[in-house]
């Protein structure tokens, strides 16, 4: 029986090898007619099919000539959608180029087999579609260019699974909205002439205003400073200033009194609303046995405050003199901080949140509510409290009450930014739809 079973194994095994050997790369081979059978090219370019298709133009093989290593057929007049089914069964090939013809369509998905790829060369064609979903996936790939083509949508932050990258051309196409911030090591980089907009991402910024060129909405980085949507950015040397960005506040001055009264009357039905859990964070600490009723000094560590000195709003010289002399205990380092609350479940600083783009969510008796995406992905809405005559003091100690709160209702905050002319509330981002509402409710 064990004898038998031997002698199969062989024989199985021996079979399996010499078929290896002897179809080569048959399936490859065949993977390779199919697709140059299906798709529309010059005639010059022909497969002798009694050859090895090592021996095609174009197409090179391993040492052992047992895989395809790479397909190069540049500007030989393919047209046409790529067939799929075909080259995705070159399960080997190393480098692919297929530039500079009139491809059109997207790129099949199962280009996503491709594991082993590590050039991806398809600019100078008319592909079309979103970025190809199936290109993140090939994480061994070092250089991709698909520049030059007729791709739209966005530039996806999975470009980040491309470890190995160094070189991604994804200019002259249609891609739009923001750049992602790109942690890989690129050392070539290009996206100039597309729709992109919102800033550059500082992990990309050491890149020459040449690979950002020709985007409607592109700033920061080599390009000109970004608008804040929320502060203006510093002044530079040669700043041509903005005119005034509190111009909407001037309108409303007459509302101010109704404003004052709107804020008091939802501080205070938040303030009842929050009192009972005030009360046991007492109630609790006492049991505890820590007497002290200012608790929260005792660990810093979970209010982690960023210093920015740069971006410090450029409003009335005076109002700023103003507020260093206010803030005498700390120094004047206190005063354009992001103050987290406890829990700190995020890492930015107030730098990052002015370089987020923002669109507007909604607009309120209290101001106006923005959807900010900061560079690595984090997403968070700043709510931009307008006339709000507080004190700093006022201000921060009402912001430590709301920090604490932890409600299922309530959308947590999770910092805050205080200045004489500006108010900042940082929350959560929920994504339905329901959060305008939350937050002018
Ligand atoms: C195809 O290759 C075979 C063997 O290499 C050769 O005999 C034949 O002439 C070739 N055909 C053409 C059209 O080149
Ligand atoms: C791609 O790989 C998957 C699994 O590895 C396989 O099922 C599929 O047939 C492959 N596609 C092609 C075109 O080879
Ligand atoms: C990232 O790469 C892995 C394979 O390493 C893949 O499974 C995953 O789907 C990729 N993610 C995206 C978003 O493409
Ligand atoms: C690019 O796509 C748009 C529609 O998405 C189409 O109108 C246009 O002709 C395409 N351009 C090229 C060069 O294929
Ligand atoms: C950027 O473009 C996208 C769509 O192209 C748009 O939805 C978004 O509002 C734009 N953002 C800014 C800051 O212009
Ligand atoms: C990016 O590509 C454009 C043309 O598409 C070119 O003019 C520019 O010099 C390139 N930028 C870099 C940094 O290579």
């Amino acid at each position: 029986m064990g004898a038998i079973s031997l002698v199969l194994s062989c024989f199985v095994s021996i079979l399996l090898l010499t078929e290896r050997v002897s179809s080569e790369s048959l399936e490859e081979k065949q993977a390779l007619l199919a697709f140059l059978e299906r798709i529309p090219h010059e005639n010059r370019l022909q497969w002798n099919d009694s050859d090895s298709a090592c021996n095609w133009v174009g197409v090179e093989c391993n040492s052992d000539r047992s895989s395809v290593y790479s397909l190069r057929l540049p500007g030989t007049g393919l047209v046409g959608q790529i067939p799929s089914g075909t080259l995705g069964k070159l399960s080997q090939l190393r480098v692919l180029s297929l530039r500079s013809n009139r491809l059109s369509g997207q790129i099949p998905p199962d280009f996503k087999n491709l594991t082993h790829l590590r050039s991806l060369y398809l600019q100078h064609n008319e592909l079309s579609g979103e970025f190809p979903a199936s290109i993140t996936q090939l994480t061994g790939l070092v250089r991709l260019d698909i520049s030059s083509n007729n791709l739209t949508g966005s530039i996806p932050f999975a470009v980040n699974n491309l470890t190995l990258l160094t070189g991604l051309f994804l200019g002259n196409n249609r891609f739009s909205g923001n750049l992602p911030s790109i942690t890989v090591g690129l050392t070539d980089f290009n996206v100039s002439v597309n729709n992109l907009n919102g800033s550059i991402p500082s992990s990309l910024s050491k890149f020459p205003a040449a690979s950002f060129a020709g985007n409607v909405n592109l700033c920061g980085g080599p390009l000109r400073p970004c608008k804040s949507f929320f502060i203006s950015p510093s002044p530079s040397p040669d700043a041509d200033s903005p005119p005034s960005r509190f111009s909407g506040g001037k309108k409303s001055k007459l509302s101010t009194a109704a404003i004052i009264a709107i804020s008091v009357a939802s501080a205070l039905v938040g303030l009842l609303l929050l009192a009972l859990v005030f009360f046991l964070c007492l109630t609790r600490r006492k049991r505890r046995g820590g007497g002290g009723s200012r608790t929260k000094q005792t660990k810093p560590a979970e209010t982690t405050t960023r210093n920015v000195p740069e971006a410090i709003p450029p409003a009335g010289g005076a109002s700023s003199s103003k507020d260093v002399t206010t803030g005498t205990s700390s120094g004047m380092g206190e005063r354009n901080r992001l103050v987290f609350t406890e829990g700190g479940v995020y890492s930015f600083d107030l730098e990052d949140l002015l370089r987020a783009s923002a669109e507007v969510l909604g607009k309120g008796s209290v101001g106006t509510s923005y959807k900010a995406v900061l560079e690595e992905g984090t997403t968070v809405v700043v709510k931009r409290l307008k006339d709000v005559a507080a004190s700093k003091k006022e201000f921060e100690s009402q912001m430590e009450v709301v920090g604490k709160t932890k409600h299922p209702n309530v959308v947590p905050l999770r910092a805050y930014y205080y200045s004489k002319d500006e108010k900042l509330l940082v929350f959560d981002f929920m994504p339905s739809g329901s959060l305008s509402a939350l937050l002018h409710g």
